[in-house]
């Protein structure tokens, strides 16, 4: 009983500490990916990636539990999602080998996950698979170079350490990349759009406050720096936003096509 309580605390101190950081950005998403996928009643729909479920909740609410299902490769993410979305049908599994028949829903979407894949062509094409002809593949991935919720977390980062992994050289950051990834995977009538959260900050503190929950990317980059660094890389970030509240408004780039 005791291992039980341990691993589920686990549980929501993962999706708790994402919900905190990215997904109080990527919910604002979810509507306007959900709408490129026109997802809604009487579909059946697939959430790639879906982490703790901000977007798995909005395509219940337009499709109902019994039509959704989600998949990530993490596991304390998909117990969450279960958890959060009783009647969703939720897996341990990745975008490039998915557990499903072909032909088996209407729309597929990915939100913010492209860049994690290890093969985002074939992670796509995956996503084509399992949807039926004339079906929509949507997906969404930050806008890595300019207006990202990240952006100059990173630019500071840059400043202490040059050897910063570049943000640009990953999947679907950049403009027009997701589509040439569409195309790649064998999506017809691919169109590319931009989807925006905006995101009110009341102080520089509430948006630095995340970054040391050990989310992602920045998170292990945060765990990994001396007292000292953490200090320094705050200041330097703190330099490069605005000093009283603020809106955060970020951009995503989106791709949607047909099977
Ligand atoms: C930034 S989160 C996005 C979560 C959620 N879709 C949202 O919008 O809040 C990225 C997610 O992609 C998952 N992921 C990483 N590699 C993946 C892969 N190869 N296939 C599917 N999901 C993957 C991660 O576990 C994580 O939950």
């Amino acid at each position: 009983l005791l291992r039980r309580s341990v691993r589920i605390d686990a549980v929501f101190t993962a999706a708790d500490a994402y919900d905190r950081f990215m997904g109080r950005y990527s919910e604002h998403l979810s509507p306007q990916l959900a709408d490129l996928a026109h997802v809604a009643r009487g579909m059946r729909v697939l959430d790639v990636g879906c982490g703790p479920g901000a977007l798995t909740a909005e395509l219940v609410r337009r499709a109902g539990a019994a039509s959704v299902a989600a998949v990530d490769p993490s596991e304390p993410f998909v117990t969450a999602v279960r958890t959060r979305n009783p009647g969703v049908d939720a897996r341990v599994a990745t975008a490039e080998s998915l557990p499903f028949a072909d032909d088996a829903f209407d729309a597929a979407v990915a939100q913010l996950v492209v860049h994690f894949m290890r093969d985002p062509v074939a992670g796509i094409r995956e996503m084509a698979r399992v949807t039926r002809t004339g079906g929509v593949v949507a997906a969404c991935v930050w806008d890595g170079l300019g207006r990202g919720p990240t952006t100059e977390f990173w630019r500071a980062a840059r400043e202490i350490d040059p050897n910063v992994p570049n943000e640009g050289e990953r999947a679907g950051v950049r403009e027009g990349h997701l589509v040439t990834l569409f195309k790649e995977a064998g999506l017809r009538d691919v169109e590319q759009s931009e989807v925006w959260s905006r995101l009110a900050q009341p102080s520089f503190e509430s948006w630095w406050g995340p970054f040391e929950l050990g989310v992602g990317p920045v998170g292990v980059f945060v765990a990994r720096l001396s007292d000292a660094q953490r200090v320094d890389l705050r200041e330097r970030c703190r330099a490069l936003l605005p000093s009283g509240p603020f809106v955060h408004e970020v951009r995503a780039w989106a791709a949607r096509g047909v099977v």
